[in-house]
């Protein structure tokens, strides 16, 4: 027994030694290795205070393109035009998306909860369900809007978007029966359960997440499953066939056993919302902001598109003539984009003038890119939806991405925002109860949250 537990802790120590002592990976040539102090932690603690600031003062010492070493990671940060361009154009089976994405989620998720193909993205975007997307995004922007007071009153952006984001992303995924207040409460609970947004925010809720074994995401895991099989079953019972997402899925997984068909739906369910919910709402909080601190700037164009909307059905050719909004919309994820662009090299390959070992991944911060824009007329921070277009093949500056893994969300997220503003403008005047909308200094990995509460006051305008 003896000998037994001194292996053990034999091991323990080597593991523990070779873990936390763990040597920067080397790409050749070399580049500059910023490792901090600490073992194991490297310069992760700098990193996670203020990511923008801490990367900026890395460019200052040590040029454009540099490697960290935190938390036992090796990043290869790159901010020049051509290294953004070999980390756009990198191929999936060298530097993949997929297995840095898994890898910053699996903390907090079920590993089965990370695994998947893009192909139900594609899938779920083809043309023919996308109709049916609209139809709901109309549906729920009304009714959310005709729930406000009937004169005047005040809501909060981002959880009021987010809310209808929720509404919205349910319907489009499952169908009109997410629409059920009761479904619609479970989906929303077993989601906020699940996001990962809510793990890395607290700490304390990743530990318990860790020590409880992920025991509270499995169990929201399984309830989602639960409503959709009642769904289905239901569907089944009427003998109803829907066009719509879940069908789709549950086509697109026909082969598999009774058990796991329903398994994989609620799995893509879930990660469909997650995509959508990582970015949407508060996209469509920082346009709506832009719009209400800039009205006088954006009033004409504005004035365009909105008013040509208003009073015909926002059918895909409609929204797509909101030229100004696109902009607008642009421009306010230009400024508010936190989002790392990550990939975990798979294999040894070259990476721009560099050749990057297996394990090492690398990446860029938006929020640093995204400066990269003519100041011609402005600052690059400042709000300006007139910008000149940006040349296709600079992919500099990044809202929905370049390359192989450019959103394929794009449409669908814009189509929320056009909706949202032809029916609120139209129908309410707003006005700000906040001056300046601040981005919290610790913002990483998706469009920023605000920093406070943005209350906004509205009222029915007056026929
Ligand atoms: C305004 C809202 C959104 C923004 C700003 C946004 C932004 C982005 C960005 C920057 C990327 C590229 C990531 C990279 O290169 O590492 C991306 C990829 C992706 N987005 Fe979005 N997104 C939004 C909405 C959505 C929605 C609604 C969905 C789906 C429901 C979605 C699904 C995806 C997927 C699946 C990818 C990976 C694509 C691939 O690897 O081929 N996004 N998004």
């Amino acid at each position: 027994m003896f000998w037994i537990l001194l292996l053990a802790f034999l091991i323990f120590i080597l593991w523990f030694y070779f873990f936390f002592t763990k040597k920067p990976l080397t790409v050749t040539p070399r580049v500059p290795v910023v490792s901090g102090r600490l073992p194991f932690i490297g310069c992760g603690i700098d990193f996670i205070k203020n990511p923008k600031q801490f990367l900026l003062a890395c460019i200052k010492q040590h040029g454009e393109t540099f490697q960290l070493h935190l938390f036992g990671f090796d990043l290869i940060f790159t901010f020049s035009r051509e290294g953004l361009a070999a980390l756009y154009q990198i191929r999936e089976n060298e530097a993949s998306f997929t297995e840095a994405t898994r890898t910053l989620l699996q903390l907090k998720l079920p590993p089965e909860a990370t695994t998947g193909s893009m192909t139900m993205f594609h899938r779920g975007f083809r043309k023919r369900l996308f109709d049916g997307y609209l139809f709901h995004i109309n549906n729920a922007i009304a009714n959310k809007l005709s729930e406000l007071d009937s004169t005047k009153g005040t809501f909060e952006i981002f959880s009021f978007m987010k809310e209808l984001v929720h509404r919205i992303g349910f319907l489009c995924w499952v169908g009109q029966e997410a629409a059920r207040v009761d479904y619609l409460r479970r989906f929303v609970a077993d989601f906020e359960e699940l996001d990962p947004e809510k793990g890395f925010q607290n700490l304390a809720s990743l530990s318990w997440t860790l020590l409880s074994r992920k025991r509270n995401e499995y169990r929201a895991l399984k309830d989602m499953e639960d409503v959709l099989k009642e769904i289905w079953l239901e569907r089944e019972k009427r003998g109803e066939h829907v066009d719509d997402n879940l069908t789709s899925l549950h086509e697109m997984y026909a082969d598999l056993s009774e058990a796991e068909r329903y398994r994989k739906v609620a799995l893509n369910v879930f990660q469909f919302h997650l995509a959508s919910q990582a970015n949407t709402y508060a996209a469509l909080s920082w346009t709506f902001i832009n719009i209400l601190q800039h009205r006088r700037l954006c009033d004409e164009g504005l004035m365009r598109d909105v008013t040509r909307a208003d009073g015909r059905t926002l059918d895909v050719d409609v929204l797509d003539e909101m030229n100004f909004v696109d902009d607008v919309v642009d421009e306010s994820l230009r400024l508010a984009q936190q989002s790392i662009t990550l990939r975990k090299v798979v294999r040894e390959c070259q990476f721009e003038k560099y050749r990057v070992p297996k394990g090492i991944y690398l990446a860029t911060l938006l929020s640093i890119t995204n400066s990269a824009v003519a100041e011609t007329e402005k600052s690059a921070n400042e709000f300006w939806p007139f910008r000149q277009r940006r040349d296709p093949s600079d992919t500099r500056v990044s809202t929905f991405g370049h390359g192989f893994h450019a959103c394929p969300g794009r449409r669908f997220a814009l189509a929320i925002v056009k909706v949202f503003l032809v029916r609120a403008l139209t129908r309410f005047d707003f006005t700000p109860q906040f001056r300046e909308v601040c981005i919290p200094p610790g913002s990483v990995g998706a469009v920023a949250r605000a920093s406070h509460p943005c209350v906004v006051q509205y009222r029915v305008k007056e026929q």
